[in-house]
């Protein structure tokens, strides 16, 4: 379904990303995991489109997205959770979810998704006229979580879901992230907390400072010695 091959992207005289190469298939829910600084939100940005390629290809459904606009690429059914969550903060919980929606025009199914995301997430539904800026961090990562199912994606990447939040929310949201994967929806995942990441995910790819060193099963990852005393904790 995505397959980046080759990627090199930078900032400046910084090169982030020395050309790597991942694949994400349908169906599948992909980790990527590494340190602070490996790279991994500008793998996800490059992804959207929202940091310059300088070398390499990034194909979507068939389509190259390489180059291609970020409202291009969420058109195409690619949507981007991001870092930190990112929610609109003097805007509504309702007007987040439809920002989400800004691509559609199908307004009766925006607003039926709407009201499926209202009924996964009743904290949302209470408060849907209330500004985004007064929920708590896990609320606005549920609304974040919303805003991204609401372009009715084909993948969804997650950066991070888990950042800042409380044990018990941190479980409730990698439930979410499994049932999106589960109801079809193809996810790309990047956690600092390896082992849940590893441990719910299909396949895995390792990111060092910018190179891809190692890929497989959670499984295999978490069997290997090189993740389990670097990411693991030993
Ligand atoms: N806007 C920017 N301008 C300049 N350098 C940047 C910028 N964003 C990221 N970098 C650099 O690119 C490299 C990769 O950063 P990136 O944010 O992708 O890492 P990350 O794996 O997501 O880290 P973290 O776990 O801390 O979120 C780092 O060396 C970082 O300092
Ligand atoms: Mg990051």
């Amino acid at each position: 379904m995505l397959e980046v091959r080759d990627m090199v992207c930078g900032y400046g005289g910084v090169t982030a990303l020395h050309g790597i190469s991942l694949e994400v298939k349908a169906g599948q829910l992909v980790a990527l995991i590494g340190a602070n600084g490996a790279g991994k939100s500008t793998t996800l940005r490059a992804i959207s489109g929202l940091v310059p390629l300088r070398a390499g290809s990034i194909r979507f459904h068939g389509q190259d997205i390489g180059g291609v606009r970020p409202p291009r690429i969420l058109a195409a059914g690619l949507a981007h959770c991001p870092e930190g969550r990112r929610v609109f903060p003097h805007m509504s919980v309702e007007e987040n979810l439809d920002m989400g929606a800004y691509l559609r025009s199908d307004r009766s199914e925006v607003a039926a998704d709407r009201d499926r995301i209202y009924s996964e997430f009743p904290r949302l539904a209470e408060r849907r006229k209330q500004a985004a800026g007064t929920l708590s961090g896990g609320e606005q990562q549920m609304l974040a979580i919303g805003r991204a199912l609401m372009s009715r994606p084909r993948l969804v990447m997650f950066d991070e879901p888990s950042l800042g939040l409380a044990p018990n929310i941190v479980e409730r949201t990698f439930a979410i992230i499994r049932r999106i994967r589960d109801s079809g929806t193809t996810v790309l995942l990047v956690e600092q907390n390896a082992f849940a990441a590893l441990d719910m995910c299909d396949y895995a790819f390792l990111l060092e400072s910018g190179r891809i060193v190692l890929s497989g099963s959670g499984a295999e990852l978490i069997a290997n010695e090189h993740v389990r005393k670097a990411y693991l904790g030993g």
